[in-house]
């Protein structure tokens, strides 16, 4: 077995909202610390089908006397994640991971703007709490803007809204929060944050990174974007989560999201 895979034991599996669970793992001491950004592939342990694990961000992490715990909020949307949502606690689980790189953290910026879409939430929740808990980043600093399609949509605010000075929520719908999305949201106060002292960091579907990439124009704010494609290995093997970034002399190379990324600096993405 790789050194980074281990067998987890699941203390609790929550469903928090229609289709949205909580699930706590209990792993091995070892398991590394994981950073803001990372995230494990899970799947069932001893279990044939899926055959693949599912990539899901570090939720949350707390080392214990002899063990870490994680957690992951997930959305239920295909057979992995409904395999997943049917686990009892006891249950066992096989966790691969860390995985992946981390958001390059900017404590020293005055402003630290995170914009979320969805359960893109989950990773940056895990950056909130890492930049009040590990850095000088006061929570007066950091900045939410949360976007989702419904007010059913919209999870994680418990533990947003004790870390975050300023919280912005919206929906498509205009079912909780504003009307807009989220990326609007954030333009509508774009004046207010120097580029030179402001942190970007975001996580939501394409279309929403795609938005932002339209908004700031490259090289002027600093802005990490974690990017959520679909997988198959999530461990660089098979090339099935390639994305075009900008190459060193000007031309287009392909990246893995699972081993390169998930986080990329947004200027460096290629919208093909
Ligand atoms: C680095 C990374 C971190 C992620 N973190 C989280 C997380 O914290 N919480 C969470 O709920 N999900 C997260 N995801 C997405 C999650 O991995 C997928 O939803 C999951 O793999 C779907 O598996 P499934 O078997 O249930 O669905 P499948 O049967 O594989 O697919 C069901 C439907 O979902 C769509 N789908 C599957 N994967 C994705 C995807 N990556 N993006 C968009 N649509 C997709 C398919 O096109 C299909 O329509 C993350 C993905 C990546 C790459
Ligand atoms: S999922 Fe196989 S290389 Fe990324």
């Amino acid at each position: 077995m790789a050194k980074n895979i281990f067998v987890g034991e699941i203390i609790k599996n929550e469903e928090i909202r229609p289709d949205y669970f909580l699930m706590k793992v209990r792993l091995p001491h070892s398991f590394d610390h994981p950073r803001p950004g990372q995230f494990v592939m899970i799947r069932i342990a001893g279990l044939a089908e899926p055959f693949l694990g599912r990539p899901i961000s570090i939720y949350s992490y707390h080392l214990r006397k002899s063990s870490g715990e994680i957690e992951l909020l997930y959305r239920v949307v295909g057979k992995g994640t409904q395999i997943l949502a049917g686990l009892i606690s006891g249950s066992q689980v096989e966790v691969h991971g860390p995985l992946g790189g981390s958001y390059s953290l900017s404590p020293e910026k005055e402003n630290i703007v995170l914009i979320a879409g969805g359960i893109g939430v989950a990773p940056l929740s895990l950056l909130a709490q890492y930049l009040c808990k590990n850095t000088s980043a006061a929570t007066s600093r950091l900045s939410f803007y949360l976007g989702a399609q419904t007010a059913k949509e919209i999870v994680g605010l418990d533990k947003l809204s004790k870390l975050c000075y300023k919280m912005k929520i919206c929906t498509d719908d205009g079912s909780r929060g504003r009307k807009l999305l989220v990326t609007e949201a954030f333009q509508e106060d774009i004046l207010k944050y120097d580029p030179a002292d402001t942190a970007v960091y975001a996580c939501g579907p394409r279309g929403m990174i795609k938005a932002l990439a339209g908004i700031l124009s490259p090289g002027k704010f600093f802005c990490q974007v974690s990017l959520e494609e679909r997988m198959a290995c999530g461990t660089g093997a098979c090339m099935g989560c390639a994305v075009a970034v900008k190459g060193g002399s000007g031309d287009v190379v392909y990246k893995r999201v699972c081993s390169d990324g998930p986080v990329f600096n947004l200027e460096d993405i290629v919208w093909e």
